[in-house]
């Protein structure tokens, strides 16, 4: 192993190696002959005899990098502590316990340093975290001003993020309370928040401030603050926000992006349902109505968000497959021959094969091409039974039927709610699974079915 490099700085005669140690004696330190030899150093002693305190304390706060040992006697070792030795020697010198001291002082700062390191890559790796499953962008502030609150080390923290479509802002807030973190989200329109109070008062130097900003965008601010007791905020502390910001902003882009697909999802799913429902006035909102319905009992049965949002393609677009029937059979007033029937039926596969080859999930397909199972085995268009029929599918066949007899037909008149309710009732077991006829029941009397509607209706794109 290479021997460790060590400056001797003052009156200590020695030189040479020792126990692993290569000594260098100088007179003096000082100015960019000093920051050289800092630099070329593993360790410094100092003989505090020979060494002005201050000098001593300089190299210290200038070169933290460097552990510097002090030579001393014993009634001054108090001192050289005070001005940061990292180690202490007591004379009358023994050159074998010098290296040893300097040893121990360069593994000790090496750890300290390495600690350090770690600390403040810590809270960076945490932002891995930072794009939550629903990719919510207030669960990603909230977690970035926490995150900004314990890395700088600071009372309170804020993330603000800007939206150019919309007057509002949206800011999360994180504040030490003892050792616990209380949380905080809001939107507030700017003006408002130029006369909001600001509370505690605090020095400049205690406030620090980073953009939230990629390359070529600013999506809002990172902002911490101490109280006034304590040390003002440092350089590290000021550049660490500053990494923070660059890197926080990068899932709220992230997030940005995944809506406006979403969202251009949604719009193509509208588009789609409404095609479909062109060719019959009374069918008007039908898959709507149909699709919120299916994600409230979905939501009652416990289905993830993920499977929310396919059910509710698959309401939307359960009869796409009507697009490949003759409006003739389809507006046909009478009752319909077996074969022109067996035709209709064919909308089922139809629909599932538009489907999967528009790159549609495997639920939305499977959930379309079985919308007309039975519970009891004589739905289409496989005969399905019970549980083998998804129970995406099964939601459907309830949500449809329901929407059907309230709304009406060209052929028969709407009936009531209580009636429509009466009439899935009778049929659970047979057509319907019982079990999703009593979570339709309840979610309709929760009134849950039309929150739902408005929901789906209100979501927007994030901006
Ligand atoms: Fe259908």
């Amino acid at each position: 192993m290479e021997p460790l490099r060590c400056v001797v700085v003052g009156n200590v005669a020695l030189g040479g190696s020792h126990a692993g140690v290569r000594f260098r004696h100088v007179p003096s330190v000082c100015g960019l002959e000093a920051a050289a030899l800092m630099w070329e150093t593993d360790a410094v002693v100092v003989d505090v005899d020979e060494v002005p305190a201050e000098d001593a304390g300089r190299l210290v706060t200038r070169y933290p990098h460097v552990p510097v040992v002090a030579v001393a006697p014993l009634e001054r070792v108090p001192e050289a502590l005070r001005w940061g030795a990292t180690g202490v020697v007591v004379r009358p010198l023994d050159p074998e316990t010098l290296a040893g001291e300097v040893r121990r002082a360069v593994v000790h700062l090496r750890r300290l340093r390495e600690a350090a390191r770690r600390e403040v890559l810590q809270p960076l790796v945490r932002l891995r975290e930072l794009v939550p499953a629903d990719a919510s962008p207030e669960a990603v502030l909230r977690r970035l001003a926490e995150i900004a609150r314990v890395t700088v080390g600071a009372d309170r923290a804020a993330a603000v993020t800007l939206d150019p479509e919309a007057t509002d802002l949206a800011v999360a807030m994180a504040e030490r309370r003892g050792s616990q973190t209380a949380e905080g989200f809001w939107t507030v329109v700017p003006m408002t928040l130029a006369q909001a109070p600001s509370g505690a008062q605090a020095e400049e130097s205690h406030v620090a401030s980073a953009p939230l900003a990629t390359a070529d965008r600013t999506l809002g601010a990172l902002t911490v603050v101490r109280e006034a007791h304590r040390q003002a905020f440092g350089p590290a502390e000021r550049e660490l926000l500053d990494v923070l910001g660059i890197v926080g902003a990068l899932p709220l882009v992230q997030i940005d992006l995944l809506r406006k697909l979403q969202h251009g999802h949604r719009r193509l799913v509208e588009a789609l349902a409404y095609a479909c429902e062109l060719h019959e006035a009374s069918l008007r909102g039908h898959s709507e109505r149909l699709a919120s319905y299916a994600v409230a009992v979905g939501r009652r049965l416990g289905f993830s968000e993920r499977d929310l949002e396919d059910l509710w393609v698959a309401g939307m677009l359960h009869d796409v497959g009507k697009i490949g029937i003759s409006d003739t059979l389809l507006l046909k007033p009478g009752p319909l021959t077996p074969e022109e029937y067996q035709m209709v039926q064919r909308h089922t596969v139809m629909g599932a094969e538009i489907l999967s080859a528009a790159g549609f999930g495997e639920n939305v397909v499977r959930w379309v091409l079985h919308h007309h199972e039975r519970w009891d085995g004589r739905g289409y268009p496989m005969g399905l039974t019970g549980s083998d029929i998804p129970a995406g599918a099964r939601i459907l066949a309830v949500a449809d039927a329901y929407e059907v007899m309230t709304t009406g037909r060209v052929y028969r008149g709407p009936v009531l709610p209580g009636q429509a309710l009466e009439e899935l009732h009778r049929q659970r077991g047979a057509q319907f699974d019982p079990e999703v006829v009593a979570a339709f029941t309840e979610s309709l009397a929760s009134g849950e079915l039309g929150w739902e509607a408005e929901r789906w209706q209100a979501r927007q794109p994030w901006r």
